[in-house]
């Protein structure tokens, strides 16, 4: 075999722990027998879309050029072995010639006990309710700011546990910025940048009243719900105003034990949600309770105040109701609610597509209460977390 091409790596760097010890190949497919014992079975099309040389490759932008159709319908694997630094080397019946590292090769292998390993390495939510208030996820601004690791294990926290509280932000408007651009930028909306939560004369949100908040998720009434939620306090002088949390994946997940019926009526049932003043009308239906093609909870969304009248077969309402009430009455129980006061410079950052969050009624003569807030979305965070992880994985 002539010099091997060069691989255009990913961004990310694999582990080596298992190399290779044999390569099977046959027509249609090579099987990598790796130091631990495992078979891992590569398919033609599989490895030949994923060939990382510089011509399948752009070597720029480290993204795929080659298109799978455009291979042959008999390819085939000429020969394959292992290669003297340990890589994968696969020559093909057209021929190309492909390399993959083993670290990557292994990474990505699909063999079931492979996919196990990913599956159970996934991040996970981590379920709260009254039961675990007292280790209420606590991180201090200075810290946040300053290290990247408290950094990430914030932005661990605030992906899996879905609610943390940080201490000591400065009381002066906006400083929340400066936090949510440690993770990147914010999500805008027609509440402003950044959103004061006060109660105002002419209000356009229950919100900016001094009512009773009830659990709820901020903008169900837009296709994407804002991901995190940033809530500062900069003053807190009234009475009332109590913050209010509840776990929607842990009432999701309970309603699906406790009621099955109610729980696939709210994962089926669009419900609607409206924003609107004299300038803006959103709309979205959705949902109550989202799953994915995994059958994973993935979001919550519902703000009673916000929501519209519920368009359903005639037959279907008085399940839709019954499904409803007990979600709502599940939100009220104390077994899945945490409660604080919020003290200047406290900052609630949780995930506002998984936790509900409320407000007690507050007496807006007693004295002043302020709070700003931002939004960043889900992908801001995931990503922040990866970067991170792999700049202090591998300095
Ligand atoms: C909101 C909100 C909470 C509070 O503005 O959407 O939930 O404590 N505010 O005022
Ligand atoms: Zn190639
Ligand atoms: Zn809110």
């Amino acid at each position: 075999m002539s010099a091997a091409k060069p691989i255009i790596t990913d961004w990310r760097q694999f582990d080596t722990i298992h190399t290779i010890t044999a390569v099977v190949p046959a027509d249609s497919s090579i099987a990598v027998v790796w130091s631990d014992g495992r078979t891992s079975p590569y398919e033609r099309y599989w490895l030949r879309d994923n060939c990382p040389c510089g011509e399948c490759y752009l070597a720029l932008t480290r993204e795929q050029a080659f298109e799978i159709v455009d291979a042959p319908e008999t390819l085939a694997v000429a020969s394959a072995a292992r290669d003297a630094e340990g890589h994968l080397e696969v020559s093909w019946s057209d021929g190309h010639r492909s390399r993959y590292e083993a670290g990557w090769l292994r990474a990505n292998a699909y063999d079931e006990a492979s996919r196990a390993e990913r599956r159970l390495a996934n991040p996970k939510p981590v379920l709260w309710g009254a039961a675990r208030a007292q280790e209420l996820p606590t991180f201090e601004y200075e810290a946040v700011m300053r290290d990247d690791h408290v950094l990430l294990r914030w932005l661990i926290t605030a992906r899996d546990v879905g609610l943390t509280l940080i201490k000591e932000v400065p009381t002066q408007a906006q400083s929340l910025l400066a936090v949510a651009q440690r993770i990147s930028h914010i999500r805008e909306t027609n509440f402003g940048r950044v959103f004061d939560v006060a109660s105002k004369p002419n209000p356009d949100s229950t919100a900016y009243t001094s009512f009773n908040l009830p659990p709820h998720t901020d903008l169900p009434t837009r296709e994407l719900q804002p991901g995190l939620q940033f809530l500062h306090c900069l003053i807190n002088d009234a009475v009332g105003g109590e913050s209010i949390f509840v776990d929607g994946f842990a009432i999701a997940e309970a309603l699906a034990s406790e009621s099955p019926d109610d729980f696939s009526t709210l994962t089926r049932t669009p419900m609607e949600f409206w924003n609107r003043d004299n300038r803006t009308d959103y709309r979205w239906s959705a949902p109550l309770i989202s799953v994915d093609a995994e059958a994973r909870l993935s979001e919550i969304r519902f703000a009673n105040f916000l929501r519209g009248p519920i368009d359903a077969a005639a037959d279907e309402m008085p399940a839709i109701y019954r499904a409803l009430r007990r979600f709502q009455r599940m939100s009220r129980e104390p077994r899945f609610r945490v409660e604080r006061r919020l003290a200047p410079g406290d900052m609630w950052v949780f995930d506002n597509r998984r936790v509900l969050h409320a407000r007690r009624a507050f007496d807006p003569m007693s004295g002043q209460r302020h709070l700003q807030g931002v939004y960043v979305d889900r992908d801001e965070l995931r990503s922040r977390i990866r970067v991170l992880e792999r700049l202090l994985k591998n300095p």
